[in-house]
């Protein structure tokens, strides 16, 4: 990780107080001066703050249920952030994991691990989102055909990943999918002329969503691990 994130993550120092203490000539990376805000340090490094050694805090990770007419960012705009409900110390130094719309409910992950979210919502990785679909109207029976070759969405010029779609009730499905376009379920659905109604993610990897609306959880180690 970057010197100046180091330091934030073990002390009480903002991004701006760290830079300018960087600087000054404070930092050591074994034992040599770094000036350099951007180095790149492992957590293992012997890094100090005029000659006080740094232990990084351990990263967070939390599971929150999104309810409806919030906002996957850190500040309120036209909803309010999802932050709100987050009754945490030092809940700026987290971000969300892949975005969900004011309009839709459920899974969104929240960490300061930047590896970690990366990993998740790099399109190599292939990692499967699951969402219940309510539908203005019933699945075609083309449509799990025409998912699962890949659609090409308006203004794009790649196809769709493979996608799994399955009916789950007379107006309702439950998609899976690998990637994270720009209201990717929403457009899909669109391209093979239904629209989407109501949008709930349940699952993200193997994290299943499993608390009420507005209410978050710290991740356990195997959901962490296993992502
Ligand atoms: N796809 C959408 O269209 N909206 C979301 O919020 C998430 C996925």
């Amino acid at each position: 990780m970057r010197l100046d994130k180091f330091i934030c993550k073990s002390t009480e120092l903002s991004r701006t107080e760290a830079r300018q203490a960087i600087h000054a000539g404070k930092a050591r990376v074994n034992a040599e001066v770094i000036t350099n805000e951007a180095a790149q340090v492992h957590e293992n490094n012997c890094v100090t703050l005029t000659g006080q050694r740094l232990i990084p805090r351990p990263s967070r990770y939390f599971m929150m249920h999104k309810p409806a007419g919030t906002l996957c960012s850190n500040v309120d705009g036209v909803y309010p952030s999802l932050f709100r409900w987050l009754d945490l110390d030092r809940r700026d130094d987290l971000h969300i994991v892949g975005r969900l719309d004011a309009d839709t409910t459920g899974l969104v992950l929240l960490t300061d691990d930047g590896h970690w979210s990366f990993n998740i919502t790099r399109p190599e990785q292939q990692c499967a989102k699951v969402y219940r679909v309510g539908l203005r109207d019933p699945l075609s029976d083309q449509t799990a055909a025409r998912f699962a070759q890949g659609l090409l969405l308006q203004g794009e010029t790649t196809p769709t990943h493979p996608a799994c779609v399955v009916p789950s009730g007379p107006r309702e499905a439950l998609l899976t999918i690998t990637e994270g376009r720009f209201h990717q379920v929403k457009r899909m659905f669109a391209a093979v002329g239904n629209r989407v109604v109501n949008l709930h993610r349940e699952q993200i990897g193997g994290i299943r969503l499993n608390v009420p609306s507005g209410q978050w959880r710290a991740l356990t180690r195997t959901e962490i691990d296993g992502v």
